[in-house]
């Protein structure tokens, strides 16, 4: 059984936003607060009832906005903090809650600690950071390259885990634990009501082992910052990168005082040989990997993370699905496959719209800093086309292209005389939401009832789950029971199929192809969701 705290969050439906790409209020082609406030109404109608805005603190944007140089104020280009103040009264007023993106491993070299820290070796930030005199051991940074950098000033290296104006801080220092700790009742004084918490797992690095995270002091560093009365309340879902069932327990037993949740990446195989490399792949693997971790969240009453997509990685139907021919089915098809399982749901922005995967030409029309990091290592053997297909199908840009809402020029992201920060999707006067809105087949419409059958239905949020297709069927079966009440959902997957069921079902409340038996014949794709009559 989830704790109480747990199973409130578990009713928590959270949509997730890239601040710079989602809206621009005032025309300079860069998203701000004023535009997510003026779009709070459009996440409201979806289903949603939290918002998780990615860091939208000062910052000189080298990893647009993970790299933080003031954690207590807004970027210029996003607003102020009146801006910031705004937002969060006008989300408590419709009922919906604020996390926001805690980035504790990293500064930015632009951060007042970092500028003092390189001054030298006897000032109350020396310490912060990672300093050596020779490059003590092999570490690479995740963007490419070695994870040191030598600062002529201090005249050492210092720890870049990420790109190089990403400073490392390091946690062995107390006042750097403090810190945090300041910086997270900061904003919880403020109103925010969880956090995201940026590659956690990092902050204890592992110099004996040689492993750059899943250091020995992790737990304790994590129990200081939210295990504190002051923090009891808070969501708090952490990016991990252990697909370590245990580890998954450490972080998030209730008992531990941890995190709420952890994004597991497990998933993240689907479709793809690595970042860069795609892989003929079908919704079974999707399948297989929900099933797996469903049985890991109840065994150890664990709270489960529901995504698919995020910031950093591309839409999974134009990896598992048909975002073609099929992009309607796809996009309600494996929306539903994962958001009526057990868990608390992220959605990301454009997710409501079946926005596919983008594309472009030109290396030059790349901004994320990891792609054109690996650009610059792909093997020299490969043709300028083959490394350009790699960043195509890799690069993060393709989730930081401005949110379509309608078919105009700049998509109606910002005016159509400006140039937007980074180029319109390429397939945005295609697919867009005013385009959705008008089609028979809104993916939007079929998220908002999916969401909205979710949150009137305690089985979907308490209920337990069970698979009742065979993990040979090309489709996908399950059940979410409880007291006397059950349901079952049918995804089916690539090809025609005929799905017969053990119960009866009333006919499906929901469909993406408007069926009237939840069984018999579904078309590629296809799903629905019933009531059990009997069981
Ligand atoms: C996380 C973020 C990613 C960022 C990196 C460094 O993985 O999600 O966007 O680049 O951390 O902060
Ligand atoms: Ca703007």
């Amino acid at each position: 059984m989830l704790c109480d705290k747990y199973r409130e969050f578990g009713k928590w439906i959270i949509y997730q936003i890239y601040p710079r790409s989602f809206m621009d209020a005032n025309g300079d082609g860069i998203g701000d607060l004023q535009g997510i406030i003026s779009r709070l109404d459009h996440i409201r109608e979806l289903g949603c009832n939290a918002v998780w805005l990615c860091p939208c603190f000062k910052s000189p944007n080298e990893d647009n906005g993970y790299d933080i140089a003031d954690y207590r104020d807004i970027m210029d280009e996003f607003g102020t903090m009146e801006d910031m103040d705004e937002l969060i009264e006008a989300l408590h007023s419709r009922g919906m809650k604020l996390i926001l993106d805690l980035v504790p491993n990293h500064t930015s070299t632009d951060h007042r600690w970092f500028r003092e820290s390189r001054k030298g070796r006897d000032n109350p930030y020396s310490d912060y950071y990672y300093w050596y005199d020779e490059i003590p051991n092999d570490w690479k940074s995740c963007f490419g390259g070695s994870a040191w950098q030598y600062d002529e000033q201090r005249g050492q290296y210092y720890l870049h885990s990420f790109a190089v104006g990403q400073a490392d801080l390091n946690w062995e220092n107390p006042a750097v634990v403090k810190e945090m700790q300041d910086i997270v009742d900061f904003w919880a004084a403020k109103g925010c009501d969880g956090f995201r918490v940026d590659v956690i797992d990092c902050i204890s690095k592992n110099f004996e082992t040689g492993e750059n995270g899943l250091g020995p002091r992790l737990h304790e560093y994590i129990r200081a910052l939210f295990g504190r009365r002051e923090a009891a309340h808070l969501f708090t879902v952490g990016e991990g990168h252990t697909n370590d069932p245990e580890d998954f327990v450490l972080h998030c037993a209730a008992e531990r005082g941890e995190l709420s949740t952890l994004f597991i990446f497990d998933h993240m195989e689907c479709g793809r040989k690595d970042k860069f490399t795609p892989k003929a792949d079908s919704l079974a693997s999707l399948r297989d990997y929900l099933v797996k971790w469903q049985g890991i969240s109840a065994d150890n009453d664990l709270l489960y993370s529901l995504f698919t997509d995020n910031h950093d990685q591309p839409q999974m139907i134009s990896r598992i699905g048909n975002d073609r021919g099929l992009r309607y089915e796809s996009a309600t098809d494996i929306a539903m496959m994962v958001y009526l399982l057990k868990g608390v749901p992220f959605i990301y922005q454009g997710q409501e719209i079946g926005m596919p995967a983008s594309y472009t030409s030109s290396i030059a029309d790349f901004d994320d800093v990891e792609c054109l990091g690996v650009y610059r290592e792909m093997d020299k053997s490969l043709s300028e086309e083959e490394k350009l297909e790699k960043v195509n199908f890799g690069s993060r840009d393709n989730v930081r292209h401005p949110m379509a809402w309608d078919g105009s020029a700049n998509n109606g992201f910002t005016g159509d005389a400006v140039k937007p920060w980074l180029a319109p999707h390429a397939r945005g006067a295609e697919v867009n939401l005013a385009a959705d809105l008008a089609s028979d087949r809104s993916v939007f419409r079929f998220y908002r009832d999916l969401l909205a059958l979710r949150s009137a239905e305690d089985a979907f949020t308490d209920g337990d789950f069970e698979v009742i297709s065979k993990p040979e069927d090309p489709y996908f079966v399950f059940t979410r029971t409880l007291g006397g009440e059950s349901w079952a959902v049918v995804c089916n997957f690539e090809e025609d199929q005929e799905i017969r069921l053990p119960f009866e079902c009333e006919s499906p409340r929901l469909s993406n192809l408007g069926r009237g038996e939840i069984e018999g014949k579904y078309m590629p794709y296809e799903c629905a969701a019933a009531k059990l009559i009997s069981f």
